[in-house]
């Protein structure tokens, strides 16, 4: 999923005890990487202790500490009933990106002893959908393939369309070849001239359908244009990384100033321009999980009592937003904030 620190040195391996602090919550070994493509690999994470890892549902995904200080989030691919055994990520190296999956593909073998932390989930099935369509751009698959395991063992109706540059590029490919759900995918190839995109099977989707995508930013625009007419309720997607802000009002509120207040330390802060609120909290001594610090992986998510926060993340639905705001990124409408710390 995301890059959260600045650029990296990769050309000499980071050690973990060079980590500023050892973070995470859980310790566990990499006890298996295959190589799916040129630029993906998966990797299956067990607990060294041997104990039964968190359950989780399908959509969830975990931080990864890498050695040298670097935290990414990844969605976990395998089958959801599986997870306390083993959890299962999968990341495509990117080249020009911040470090995190190449430190992934460079230094992290089998053997390897990392800190993850406890995977979060803001990408749920609804369970009393008539029928799934869950739509995958590229390394965007990995949630859509734990969730198709999710389905096939409810019995419950559901399309995974997969759409990829090319077959060799086609992120686990082995996986959708030898699912016992392989005769619900549909694979589309851009170099393979076809009438069906995203759109088509949006438009064409049972009534009452549940829509889920995850995928690259123009996939994920081309989609959610499909999208629009259906209810938000039935409209499911997870951000790589933060949409582009483009309109004149979102960099007005980067440039407001405004105050929150923290109603248990009974202690008000400013938040000026160009700094986050997580900023300034940390600022003030109080503790802030950052993982993104896009708004797309829910780690700093943080009740609020009053106020009407300008939430700028992908990660939360309107119900939860009307209980927590994203302090990485979200600004506010009111003048002051009051947040439930
Ligand atoms: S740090 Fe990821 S949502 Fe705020």
């Amino acid at each position: 999923m995301s890059p959260i620190n600045t650029a990296t040195d990769l050309s000499v391996q980071p050690n973990a005890s060079n980590s500023p602090v050892a973070r995470g919550d859980l310790t566990i070994r990499v006890t298996r990487v295959v190589r799916h493509t040129d630029e993906i690999n998966s990797y299956v994470l067990q607990r060294i202790d041997g104990l039964p890892l968190p359950a989780c549902e399908a959509g969830a995904h975990v931080d990864v500490h890498l050695p040298g200080g670097l935290v990414r989030s990844y969605s976990l691919c395998g089958d959801p009933t599986l997870t306390t055994e083993a959890y299962e990520i999968a990341v495509k190296r990117e080249d020009s990106g911040r470090g995190g999956s190449r430190a992934m593909h460079m230094w992290v073998r089998e053997g390897e002893i990392l800190r993850i932390g406890m995977p979060r989930n803001h990408f749920r099935l609804a369970h009393d959908a008539p029928h799934h369509l869950l739509l995958g751009g590229g390394i965007g698959v990995t949630p859509l393939v734990s969730m198709a395991h999710a389905l096939h063992a409810l019995g419950a109706p559901f399309t995974l369309a997969v759409f990829a540059r090319s077959a060799r590029h086609l992120a686990l490919s082995r996986v959708l070849d030898q699912a016992p759900w392989r005769g619900n995918v549909q694979v589309h190839f851009d170099d393979v001239p076809s009438p069906t995109s995203p759109a088509t099977l949006v438009a064409n989707a049972p009534a009452g359908s549940h829509a889920y995508f995850c995928g690259p930013e123009g996939f994920m625009t081309h989609v959610r244009n499909a999208c629009q007419a259906w209810p938000a309720e039935r409209v499911h997607f997870e951000y790589f990384s933060a949409p582009v802000k483009a309109d004149a009002a979102s960099a007005r509120s980067e440039a407001d100033v405004f105050e929150v207040v923290l109603a248990r330390r009974q202690q008000r802060l400013q938040v000026p321009a160009g700094k986050s609120i997580a900023q300034v909290l940390q600022g003030a001594g109080v503790a802030v999980d950052t993982v993104c610090e896009q708004g797309i992986c829910g780690s700093c998510l943080t009740p609020y009592l009053s106020g009407t926060p300008d939430h700028q993340d992908t990660c939360m639905t309107e119900a939860e937003r009307a209980t927590h705001v994203a302090v990485c990124c979200a600004r506010s409408h009111s003048p002051t904030l009051t947040l439930d710390l």
